[in-house]
């Protein structure tokens, strides 16, 4: 059995499916890799410490794509590149299935098997392969270390001779597996963190990290029974708004993190509560390619608004891509073990399997 991966649009994905410590463990099920020339090569990896894992490098995507029974990627391969897909090749990846869902059931349609990673049921036993958490995990990481660095102050409490700096305060709005990530890095520079959502479950994990939980009175848990947000109603949302326009007075840094599965990110920071922020603060939005969480987020541009800095980044993962790709790299191997019959040698679909039926696109 053969997988490949091919080099993927680095202008706008730097992670890569396949790392070298992954080809070891699918060596040891036997399985063979094949990668496209200068695979991962911008990520400071050569083609050469690929091949000494016992790779195949092709100079064409044509080429591993012939040549692999499973195509491992982080997204959609080109239109192009498609073409050359053929019937009961697998095509696994974060395939983006509500974008892309005309060009998936085309090539479903032609008995090509497609996995949707984003599509994985949140049950134990898919844990090892959440993607998501993940990803999100080093995104609410990377998302303060980045604002931090733009911010102009220090961030912890310095007492000198020559006078004392007070501790920076962050506001985390969205408290799920980004959130908490933001929460404890905060923390451990230094920073006094508030957090706020709608999942009251949220409110001990926050607590947990040494932040302080503000709860919007008088609301309902509004909790999935998947352990996800709820849409709030608009007596939430006015309250919620109260509570933030008094918070945000004091507030340096604001790291957003609020979603609502297939549907626009919730828009909770206006203009009204922009407009009390002290000078020079910032608002880092990680729901930015959702539509943002606050209301002027522009998808990849910074802008100011009187002095408040508000940051709309897309895909941070791309400024940390190695990192990224490792955790990746693993949650990709352990959905491929489970699809691999180590007696039959072969990919077995079987659609009773949770994880396999949830991630396929019919
Ligand atoms: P997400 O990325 O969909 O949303 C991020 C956060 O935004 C969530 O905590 C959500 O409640 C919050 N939010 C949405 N609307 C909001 C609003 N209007 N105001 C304030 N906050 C708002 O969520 P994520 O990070 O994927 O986590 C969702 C749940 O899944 C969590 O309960 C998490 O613990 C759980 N989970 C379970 C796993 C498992 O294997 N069992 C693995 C990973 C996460």
């Amino acid at each position: 059995m053969i997988v490949g991966s091919i080099l993927e649009n680095t202008s706008l994905e730097k992670r890569v499916a396949i790392t070298p410590d992954a080809v070891k463990k699918y060596k040891s099920l036997g399985i063979d890799i094949n990668l496209s020339k200068n695979y991962a090569s911008h990520l400071g990896i050569s083609d050469k410490v690929y091949q000494e894992e016992g790779v195949t490098i092709f100079n064409t995507d044509r080429e591993v794509i012939e040549n692999s029974s499973a195509i491992l990627q982080m997204s959609l391969i080109s239109d192009e590149n498609l073409k050359f897909l053929k019937k009961d090749q697998i095509l696994i990846g974060v395939l983006n299935p509500y974008l892309n869902e005309k060009k998936l059931k085309e090539i479903s349609s032609n008995n090509i098997k497609c996995f949707s990673l984003e599509l994985l049921p949140r049950i134990t036993r898919a844990q090892s392969m959440d993607i998501l958490s993940s990803q999100a995990n080093l995104a609410g990481y990377k998302a303060v270390v980045d604002s931090f660095s733009y911010f102009k102050k220090a961030i912890p409490m310095m007492m000198t001779a020559a006078g004392t700096i007070s501790a920076a305060k962050v506001l985390v709005v969205g408290a799920g597996v980004a959130g908490l990530q933001a929460i404890a890095t905060a923390k451990r520079m230094g920073a006094i963190v508030f957090a706020t959502d709608v999942r009251m479950t949220s409110k001990e994990q926050v607590e947990s990290l040494g932040g302080k939980f503000l709860t919007v009175e008088g609301s309902e848990n509004l909790e999935t029974e998947g352990g996800y947000a709820k849409e709030t109603s608009d007596e939430f949302k006015k309250k919620q708004e109260d509570l933030l326009k008094e918070t945000l007075k004091k507030i340096d840094i604001v790291i957003c993190t609020a979603l609502i599965p297939g549907k626009k990110a919730p828009t909770i920071i206006k203009k009204n509560m922009i407009d009390v922020m002290p000078n020079g603060s910032i608002i880092y939005d990680l729901a930015a390619s959702n539509g943002g969480n606050s209301e002027f987020t522009k998808a990849n541009e910074v802008i100011e608004i009187n002095g408040v800095k508000i940051m709309g980044e897309t895909n941070i993962l791309n400024n940390l891509p190695l990192s990224a790709s490792n955790l990746y790299s693993k949650n990709m191997f352990n959905f491929v073990n489970n699809l691999y019959d180590k007696e039959k040698k072969s990919f077995e679909i079987n659609l009773e399997d949770e994880i396999i039926k949830k991630t396929i696109i019919k």
